[in-house]
């Protein structure tokens, strides 16, 4: 993975993680506007048999019938007192990594009372929400290039479908956005992540990269905080694009499996690689370093601080839930000598491989639905 490559030079390979090398790497742009190159083939089938792949042709018929409209599905009436959420929820604040429950003396946390820690609730909650919008946008972009580039009709159905649903998602999160208190730009490291799985040239590494990785990722992200916050209209909001995420999970899931059966043992450990490493750079790069910035705290200090905390470690750890159990049904972890298995439990994620595949949540939800369930997960 080129991209990759050169955020290594970038970095340093030894010093990859160091919190210095973490932090070295800032975003300078400032335009309006981000420009990507590549080179990238676009496919024509002239196979249009539809169906000929079931399982994709199934999650297409369930995507045209699961549509929401962004703008009047939710109650955007909704007051919201975000400094009045932030306090009801400070108990569930664990995705900041920084609490009263730690030793702070001699950090510069050491005088911050309620009100300090409820400024840093909001700007937390503001930067979690841009990274996922900016993510959302990076959905979009990946799913519209797959329309391009997959070499099957019923995945490019597919494809399509999930061109809509990432707008309505960049549409409803920016919306949110603007009824708190502030927007971010793009965290840095975020960018480089998607940059590389947006200009890489084989087809299948955008599919890995954003549907499986990041999307695999934000599903738990967005479940964690379904489950935490006490917001009505988030809670809504996100209950929403969750219903959506699990069928592009599962769309990416279903593609790759039969793909990768094609594959020689070494395209899968370059495979394997880009998964290890896309992993490492979520888990381990997206610090909330502008928020400490913004809020006039070294970052250093608090990045170092957070790092330290069990409480982050272990909802780390609980983003990989969707993503092992998918690489396992890939074929994946077990590849070649089961290399990306060793390093998944290395970083001590593996707990979750047995945990369902998301290919396997949404039959299971197709099966409620039969039986008179909810629309949405
Ligand atoms: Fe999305
Ligand atoms: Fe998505």
């Amino acid at each position: 993975m080129s991209g990759y490559r050169s955020d290594q030079e970038l970095l340093g390979r030894s010093g990859v993680n160091d919190v210095e090398a973490i932090l070295a790497v800032v975003n300078r742009e400032t335009g309006p506007e981000s420009h990507v190159p590549s080179e990238i083939d676009t496919l024509f089938t002239w196979d249009y048999t539809k169906g000929a792949r079931p399982k994709l042709a199934r999650l297409y018929e369930r995507a045209k019938g699961a549509q929401w409209n962004g703008e009047t599905d939710l109650p955007w009436d909704t007051e919201i007192d975000q400094e009045k959420v932030v306090a009801a929820n400070r108990a569930n604040l664990v995705t900041s990594g920084v609490n009263e429950g730690m030793d702070l003396t001699g950090t510069p946390f050491a005088s911050w009372g309620e009100k300090e820690w409820i400024r840093y609730g909001c700007e937390s909650q503001n930067w979690t929400l841009s990274q996922f919008l900016h993510g959302e946008q990076g959905a979009l972009l990946c799913t519209a290039r797959i329309v391009e580039n997959v070499p099957w009709i019923d995945a490019k159905y597919f494809a399509a479908t999930q061109v809509l649903d990432e707008a309505r998602h960049v549409e409803v999160f920016s919306k949110y956005l603007d009824k708190l208190s502030g927007h971010y730009p793009i965290n840095a490291h975020l960018k480089l992540l998607l940059d590389d799985v947006i200009s890489d040239s084989r087809w299948d590494l955008t599919y890995l990269g954003m549907q499986i990785m990041v999307e695999g990722l934000a599903l738990a992200a967005f479940g964690f905080i379904h489950q935490m916050t006490t917001e009505p209209l988030l809670k809504q909001l996100l209950r929403y694009v969750m219903s959506d995420e699990a069928r592009h999970v599962a769309f990416g899931v279903v593609t790759l499996e039969e793909y990768y059966h094609q594959l020689t043992a070494a395209e899968l450990r370059d495979r394997q690689e880009f998964a290890f490493e896309a992993a490492v750079r979520m888990r381990d790069r997206f610090l909330q370093q502008e928020v400490w910035e913004r809020l006039g705290v070294d970052v250093r200090e608090a990045v170092t601080l957070v790092q330290q905390s069990g409480e982050r470690r272990a909802f780390q750890s609980m983003l990989f839930s969707k993503i092992v159990p998918n690489c396992k049904k890939l074929g994946l972890l077990d590849a070649g000598d089961g290399w990306l298995r060793d390093r998944f439990a290395e970083i001590g994620v593996l707990q979750f491989e047995d945990w369902p595949a998301t290919e396997e949540e949404v039959a299971m939800l197709e099966l409620a639905e039969k039986g008179g369930g909810d629309r949405v997960a």
